[in-house]
């Protein structure tokens, strides 16, 4: 383990700036890991067992939970498409809030991939409980999508999804049903503002972006209580319309033209906390090679390493910096 060494080296160097070594020297148990899926896909699929192996390895003890909506794997895949999201984002709270495990650890760290980023986002914003310390989010659509992702051809769930909100974007009917539906954000194309539309009847995603005249400031306080929210966008990605929703940012429609979330009004508000988690060098925008979703264990493991693994890191980083560019 390299933590321990590093504490161990550096504390007769230190000893003005670092807490009491007992405190440091203490547990090193990682911190549990909550993983949410993307669209389409479900909570006991093989893919997401690697994952969560690929996190155990680098972190040996470490409790990986994949969230769920349904014990059922046919019926949590279900979910991804068909469903209120106000009220999944509320049973996975009350989940978590009830786990055994879960409930009774200092803090968790979580990793969503896709839509489950936003989600994962959203019950820091909402709920919280438990903490989470770091969020890392792989090709997720925090600002949205402009557009609604092809189908697989013989996906008959997707395509009856995604035909039924093509048309009816808008109404309760679809906004309480499909999920993809209530992250669909709308723009006047010459102004750049959300439309009326989305700010009325989105059911989701003008809530935990903070979009409406109402804010919640509950949302930016815990958003901004992260030690780390880590967004990566897939360079290659075509199926998040556009891909640089997960970095926050917004695109216009027309011209391509990216404006980066520091950019944002958003973001210079404060609506969300990001700038005030960007202060404290919280924010992370990272790249990913490949197309969505194509994730390498290299990517993965590098995230896991900065990112997760036990309490104590954070301490181990302020006593990196303390020692400036002293190398592991
Ligand atoms: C703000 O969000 C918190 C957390 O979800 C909630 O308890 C509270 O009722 C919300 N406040 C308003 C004004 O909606
Ligand atoms: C989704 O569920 C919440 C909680 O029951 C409800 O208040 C809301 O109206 C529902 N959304 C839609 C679009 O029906
Ligand atoms: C976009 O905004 C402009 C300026 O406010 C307005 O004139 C126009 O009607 C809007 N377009 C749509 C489609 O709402
Ligand atoms: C988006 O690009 C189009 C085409 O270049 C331009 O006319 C429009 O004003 C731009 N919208 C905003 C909000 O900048
Ligand atoms: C973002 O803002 C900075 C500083 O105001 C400015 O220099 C930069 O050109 C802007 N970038 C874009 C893409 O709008």
């Amino acid at each position: 383990m390299l933590v321990p060494t590093l504490l161990a080296l550096s504390l007769p160097l230190l000893t003005t700036a670092l807490p009491a070594p007992t405190t440091l020297s203490s547990d090193d148990t990682p911190l549990p890991l909550i993983i949410w899926h993307g669209l389409g896909d479900n909570y006991a699929a093989d893919g997401l067992k690697e994952v969560g192996e690929l996190a155990e390895q680098i972190h040996p003890g470490t409790f990986v939970y994949n969230i769920r909506l349904n014990e059922d794997p046919s019926s949590d895949r279900t979910a991804t498409f068909i469903g209120n999201l106000t009220l999944q984002i509320a049973q996975v709270c009350a989940d978590l809030a009830a786990h055994p495990i879960l409930s009774t650890a200092p803090a968790v760290d979580a990793l969503g991939f896709s839509q489950g980023g936003q989600f994962l986002r959203a019950y820091v914003e909402r709920c919280n409980n438990p903490p989470v310390r770091s969020l890392v989010t792989f090709g997720a659509q925090h600002n949205g999508i402009a557009d609604f992702q092809a189908c697989g051809a013989t996906d008959w769930l997707c395509k009856g999804a995604m035909g039924l909100l093509r048309t009816n974007t808008w109404t309760g009917l679809v906004q309480s049903r499909v999920v993809p539906a209530q992250y669909y954000r709308s723009v006047n194309v010459s102004t750049g503002e959300p439309t009326e539309e989305y700010l009325a009847h989105s059911n989701f995603l003008a809530d935990v972006n903070n979009e409406r005249e109402e804010r919640n400031e509950t949302y930016a306080v815990n958003l901004a209580s992260l030690e780390k929210f880590v967004m990566y966008v897939f360079e290659k990605d075509v199926t998040v319309i556009p891909k640089e929703s997960g970095w926050f940012a917004e695109v216009n429609k027309t011209s391509k033209e990216v404006t980066p979330l520091r950019n944002r009004t958003m973001y210079m508000e404060d609506w969300l906390g990001l700038k005030r988690l960007d202060e404290k060098k919280g924010l992370i925008f990272e790249d990913a090679p490949g197309a969505h979703m194509e994730l390498s264990d290299k990517i993965l493991a590098k995230a896991f390493k900065e990112y997760f693994g036990p309490l104590e890191k954070e301490k181990a980083a302020t006593v990196k910096d303390a020692m400036g560019s002293w190398e592991l």
